[in-house]
């Protein structure tokens, strides 16, 4: 059976582009053209190529940078502690700042950054997750712009993985396994 096959698509590729089209437009409205894009990586790789592409068409002309953060993962469960593997390179002082992550789920890895990029001097941070997972937050922290509302389900597709697979799909969705099978749709 293919990778594919497994998969119970959550989010289509057409929903997902319509959604950073508008998202794009919001931020583009409140924010300054040349605003620093910080994309947290890996997970959100795809979604900023996208997002960047679609605030260009919003008349915006971002720069972006990349920090790289670990979330200590065992298996599918986030332990709490976050470490710096590639830090950005740009000076964000007094800098617009936004954010990019792929999933806002307890919140460290999001509020870690933030507090990181606003220590270091930078005029305002704000951040745009592609999915939230409600209900699920361990620090107080909201993300500005929101794609989506995801159920608590452990999602893949679209830059987010399970152990490196499953980042190249063009969609969200969830692998289909013996125990999730019966789950209900969003
Ligand atoms: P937080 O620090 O608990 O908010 O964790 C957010 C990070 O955990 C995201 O940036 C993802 O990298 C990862 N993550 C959380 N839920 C999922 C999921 O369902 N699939 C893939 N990665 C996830
Ligand atoms: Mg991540």
């Amino acid at each position: 059976m293919s990778q594919a096959q497994r998969i119970r698509v959550l989010y289509e590729e057409e929903a997902i582009a319509r959604r950073n089209e508008e998202m794009a437009k919001a931020i583009a409205a409140v924010s300054p053209p040349d605003l620093l894009v910080v994309a947290v990586l890996k997970g959100s790789f795809m979604f900023v190529a996208d997002l960047i592409r679609a605030m260009h068409r919003a008349g915006m002309t971002p720069q972006v940078e990349f920090v790289h953060l670990s979330s200590y993962r065992a298996a599918t469960i986030s332990s709490g502690q976050v470490e710096i593997l590639r830090d950005v390179q740009s000076d964000v002082r007094g800098r617009e700042v936004l954010l990019v992550d792929d999933i806002l789920e307890s919140g460290r890895t999001l509020a870690f950054a933030k507090d990181l990029l606003a220590a270091r001097g930078a005029k305002k941070v704000s951040s745009v997750v592609l999915l939230e997972k409600p209900g699920k937050r361990a620090v107080n922290i909201q993300a500005e712009y929101v794609g989506f509302d995801c159920p608590d389900y452990f999602v893949v597709g679209y830059g987010m993985d399970v152990a490196h697979s499953y980042r190249q799909l063009p969609y969200v969705g969830v692998i289909e396994t013996a125990d999730q099978a019966g789950l209900p749709g969003i």
